[in-house]
């Protein structure tokens, strides 16, 4: 077993310690903060272990905090504003966000709008951009798929729209990712976050705005997740896998930080915006379970580079593409993940309509526009009644 390092990791400007036990050498971090909010959903930053030992810094320190513990799946707008409004009331000085990507970019999302004022959806939509000067945000990370521990970005629901997406939100100040708080991570969890982490190496190295290095970083993160991903489905306290599976989404995020998602996101926050029953992990291994044959045959170079890791036997070649979108169906079968959107209730006309919304909404323009292909109503149609 190589040895399980911990090292610092700066992107953005975030100080991210990553590897077993990081949080303690953020310890003078904590102890500096005053009256934080802790920020988290109900179980997990419990189960994990992970809310224990942040409390247990702040107390020793003397640090007096509060606690917000109404973070969901899948955050809205009006949420965020509801926690800017509690951080504001209780007089707090700093966020700490110890969750998934949910509860890290509810977080994100609330000290943009604490620190630059004006509505939530401004930056929703991007009318408005966070102010650099904003509270401080420590990230401490508990799942390994959403990388938004290593990026700027936030992802909110807008109810009343039916709109999903990610926006800039500005980067956490200091991040921890400490593999023993994944090791309490439900098995479905853990298979759909792994997904995650996988379809945002894949989009971001793929996209418009790739590059060497956001290739070399997907190549590596996609190798580590279909390396790692089947011995956590056989023992999911498997350190050393949990250690390789977070290092591969902490990638992720620097990935999609640099080159962003495309087609494969927009089409998945399109369906899980309807249907917030949707895992986030599960609708893009359904969507990417067909999709990936596409993006193969567009940008065949830089998806070989991913998925020759599963069939050493693809060429880099367009005419692979069906052969490289069975090897990505193989891994899915193999890691025990059989899900299909009927299982969510979706009929075949309500994905197609939902698909094309792309087309029209301009707050998914982005979506499209860096696919390495062109989307029209002919792809959607064909994509969407492979799936349903
Ligand atoms: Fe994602």
């Amino acid at each position: 077993m190589e040895a399980l390092k911990t090292f610092r990791v700066y992107n953005g400007g975030i100080e991210l310690v990553f590897g077993p036990n990081s949080l303690v050498e953020l310890r003078r971090v904590l102890a500096s903060m005053k009256r934080p909010v802790i920020v988290t959903g109900s179980r997990s930053a419990r189960e994990s272990g992970a809310l224990g030992e942040v409390a247990k810094v702040l107390e020793e320190s003397g640090v007096g905090y509060v606690v917000y513990d109404k973070a969901k799946p899948n955050p809205t707008v009006e949420e965020a504003e509801d926690l800017a409004r509690f951080y504001e009331a209780e007089g707090c000085g700093g966020f700490i966000a110890i969750g998934g990507g949910s509860v890290i970019d509810l977080a994100k999302s609330a000290r943009a709008l604490v620190a630059g004022g004006g509505r939530m959806l401004d930056y929703f939509y991007g009318v408005k951009q966070p102010p650099r000067a904003k509270p401080t945000l420590v990230a401490v990370n508990l799942t390994h798929g959403t990388g938004s521990e290593a990026d700027r970005f936030a992802v909110l629901t807008y109810e009343a729209e039916v709109e999903k997406r990610g926006f800039p939100a500005g980067y956490p100040d200091y991040s921890v990712d400490d593999p023993r708080y994944t090791l309490t991570l439900p098995l479905n969890q853990s298979i759909y976050t792994s997904v995650d982490a996988l379809s945002h190496v894949v989009e971001a190295s793929t996209s418009r705005l790739s590059s060497p290095f956001v290739e070399a970083i997907s190549a590596e993160a996609a190798a580590r997740i279909f390396a790692y991903l089947p011995r956590v489905v056989e023992n999911p306290r498997d350190l050393e896998a949990r250690y390789w599976l977070l290092y591969a989404s902490m990638l992720g995020g620097v990935a999609i930080d640099h080159a962003l998602t495309h087609l494969g996101h927009g089409l998945e926050h399109l369906l899980s915006a309807y249907n917030p029953r949707l895992p986030h992990g599960a609708g893009l291994a359904i969507i990417h379970s067909k999709l990936i044959e596409e993006i193969y045959r567009a940008r065949p170079l830089e998806s070989w580079r991913i998925l020759s890791n599963l069939d050493p036997s693809l060429k880099p070649r367009p005419e692979d593409a069906e052969r490289a979108g069975e090897a990505f169906r193989g891994f899915l079968a193999r890691v025990g993940f059989k899900e299909t959107l009927g299982d969510y209730g979706f009929t075949r006309g309500e994905v197609e309509r939902l698909f094309k919304m792309i087309l029209v909404k301009q707050s998914m323009r982005r979506y499209i526009d860096l696919a390495p292909f062109r989307v029209d109503e002919e792809l959607l149609e064909k994509i969407a009644s492979s799936l349903v």
